[in-house]
């Protein structure tokens, strides 16, 4: 819960709407640096973080995204290394013909989130986006929400991040050279998350849309990474050829099949991240089936329904993230075998990102804004009478 400890009152003197917002900010940082739940009434505690789309920019611009999702990547393992404490379920999806629209719930008993996120692979056709999301926090002890954020970008920070890592653990460490393929909105920060986490140094692209290659480049020419080489491919076929990684983050709302068994080389690692939903995957079943493939999700449950392993009917050996990142399953016996990162994106990634953007917000000179999700009443029986209570919604409007 993030409020302002001013007072054991739980009316808002007047003043307090004068104090300066720098002073604000100061007794924020104070207050995350103190334990929780004081019997003290806080004041403010109503008013909820709130990150747009113009402040998650802001908030990249001053870090950098290289810097973001690796600083993010080691939040989520660190959650992932405490995999029991979380409440964990297969994600509510609601399906249409063109899309699915899902929510993400999950918690540690302290913390709450959920995500709501599109997939419309028909969407860019009219100029919208295939993915868009966003999601909340909230305190488990009193059931308030702490921050609302937006999650379209979070969603391809965290998905890169979550899958470089993974890569890192599952890859051979020698990996330099990775292909992409599915070259649209998701694919600059697979791009970015490899060569700073993973160390790609090359990378070879396909989409059947030559534009989306062409925006992809043009997006890693502006990023000026040193050492990284990228090369533009006639097929998926020659972009996989001598890659050491293939990340799939293509979008169709079929069962596709950008991998055939024959492109697998020994010693590859797939990233397979467009597959995850029913009906909609990138491997052929038989990639599944090959010799020496150790097959890593992040949730069994959920990815038996959603993954690449939907193929296999309940069937089939696989291993949890969790367990490779705490060390009780080997991701690879040795540099020959063939693993799958069959990724289709968990709440913990999730909970995890909404934690770690809280922090950055609240660490910023400027705080960040507020909003007043939840009412502010004087009484908290008399709902009715916070209808009429203009003044403390103005006060309020002063702080935030
Ligand atoms: N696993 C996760 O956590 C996670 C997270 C976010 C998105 N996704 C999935 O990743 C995929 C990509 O998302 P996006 O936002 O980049 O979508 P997008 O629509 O912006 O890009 C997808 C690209 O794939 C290309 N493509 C389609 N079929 C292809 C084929 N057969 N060969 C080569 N290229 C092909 C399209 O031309 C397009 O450029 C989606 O399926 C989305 O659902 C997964």
């Amino acid at each position: 819960m993030k409020g302002k400890i001013l007072c054991k009152t739980s009316k808002i003197p007047d003043d307090i709407a004068r104090i300066p917002r720098f002073l604000i900010n100061i007794l924020s940082f104070h207050w995350l640096a103190t334990p929780r739940h004081l019997p003290l009434a806080v004041v403010g505690e109503d008013m909820v973080d709130y990150i747009g789309t113009a402040r998650l920019r802001e908030l990249l611009s001053r870090i950098g995204p290289a810097r973001f999702i690796e600083e993010l990547a080691g939040e989520i393992e660190a959650d992932y290394k405490r995999w029991n404490e979380f409440e964990k379920s297969a994600r509510l999806a609601s399906h249409s013909s063109v899309g699915v629209i899902e929510l993400m719930p999950t918690s540690d008993g302290k913390l709450y989130s959920f995500k709501y996120v599109n997939g419309h692979p028909k969407n860019t056709a009219r100029g919208l986006l295939t993915v868009t999301a966003f999601g909340v926090l909230a305190d488990v002890a009193t059931g308030y929400p702490l921050l609302l954020s937006e999650m379209t970008f979070v969603t391809a920070l965290r998905t890169a991040a979550i899958s470089a890592l993974a890569a890192k653990h599952m890859a051979r460490p020698d990996s330099r050279a990775m292909a992409i393929i599915g070259n649209g909105a998701q694919s600059e920060f697979q791009a970015i998350a490899f060569q700073r986490i993973v160390g790609i140094r090359e990378l070879r692209l396909f989409d059947t849309d030559a534009r989306a290659t062409t925006k992809l480049i043009r997006n890693l020419t502006r990023l000026q990474i040193p050492d990284l080489n990228v090369v533009r491919c006639a097929s998926t076929a020659e972009a996989v050829r001598g890659a050491d990684i293939v990340t799939t983050v293509t979008a169709d709302k079929c069962n596709a099949t950008i991998l055939t068994p024959d492109m697998i080389q020994p010693g590859m690692h797939i990233n397979a991240v467009g597959g995850d939903c029913p009906g909609k995957t990138e491997l052929h079943v038989d990639i599944l089936h090959m010799k020496d493939v150790h097959i890593v999700v992040e949730f069994e449950p959920q990815a038996r329904i959603e993954g690449e392993i939907q193929h296999l009917g309940g069937e089939g050996q696989v291993t949890e993230l969790a367990d490779v990142l705490l060390g009780k399953q080997p991701a690879r016996m040795n540099d020959r075998d063939i693993t799958l990162f069959d990724s289709v994106g968990f709440a913990l990634n999730d909970f995890s990102a909404l934690r770690y953007l809280q922090r950055l917000n609240a660490e910023q000179p400027d705080g960040g804004q507020r909003i007043d999700l939840i009412p502010e009443v004087e009484d908290p029986k008399d709902l009715f009478g916070g209808l009429a209570q203009e003044r403390a919604n103005a006060r309020r409007r002063k702080i935030a």
